[in-house]
């Protein structure tokens, strides 16, 4: 089985529904652990409530973001993670961490990237920029994580039709939706080592 952590900064829906696909039987991996950035948020409570280890890791523990990504890095390779999720996870790792799991830290992203991602877009902000421009079609985005922000090799993507009606509310709502099937569809794939990385190109293999 793959190990799996998943590091998160919120309300952990997307962690949820991973959960609900190993549970599922769809997912041939074990949650080893849960790392979160932010204090007291509903992810770790989902985490909690599976007896999923969890560890609240705060960069103003630290005095540099350096060490604060050692500090992941370490519980990482103490756990022996073999695939690291980003399920809302609102910083950008250190390259140290990205060199040390290669092709596998996947990061979920609330848009089409290259729309609308990279620095300054996470969350709510995405939906917002988008109502804003005026596109007709936004979406989500599953990616590899390399050292850029959201620059990564994209494993899957899925289009959502942007209402006139929208709201940052409904649009994230119906995004949402598309991100708990998709996340773990790409998952699944990953543990049954369909995924081939050739440049920027991800390959799903039959
Ligand atoms: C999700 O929409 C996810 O795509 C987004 O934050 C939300 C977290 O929801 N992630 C980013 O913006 C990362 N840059 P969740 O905590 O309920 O999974």
């Amino acid at each position: 089985k793959i190990k799996i952590a998943v590091l998160i900064s919120g309300g952990g829906s997307n962690l949820q529904a991973i959960i609900n696909a190993i549970k599922a039987g769809k997912i041939n991996g074990e949650i080893k652990l849960v790392i979160s950035d932010k204090k007291d948020v509903y992810g770790l409570e989902r985490a909690k409530k599976e007896e999923i280890h969890n560890f609240t890791i705060l960069q103003s523990d630290f005095s540099t973001k350096k060490q604060w990504n050692q500090a992941i890095l370490q519980v990482l390779e103490d756990y022996k993670i073999d695939l690291v999720l980003l399920a809302g996870f609102m910083s950008i790792l250190d390259k140290e961490i990205v060199k040390a799991f290669p092709n596998a830290i996947m990061n979920i992203h609330p848009s089409l990237i290259p729309s609308f991602c990279g620095k300054g877009y996470y969350g709510k902000k995405v939906h917002q920029a988008v109502l804003e421009y005026g596109v007709k079609l936004t979406g989500v985005s599953v990616h590899f994580v390399d050292e850029g922000a959201d620059t990564g090799p994209i494993i899957l993507q899925e289009a959502v039709k942007v209402k006139q009606e929208d709201t940052v509310e409904s649009l994230a709502q119906r995004v949402l939706k598309v991100e708990h099937k998709l996340y773990p569809k790409a998952v699944q794939l990953f543990t049954q080592g369909k995924l081939k990385v050739e440049g920027r190109k991800v390959f799903i293999l039959e």
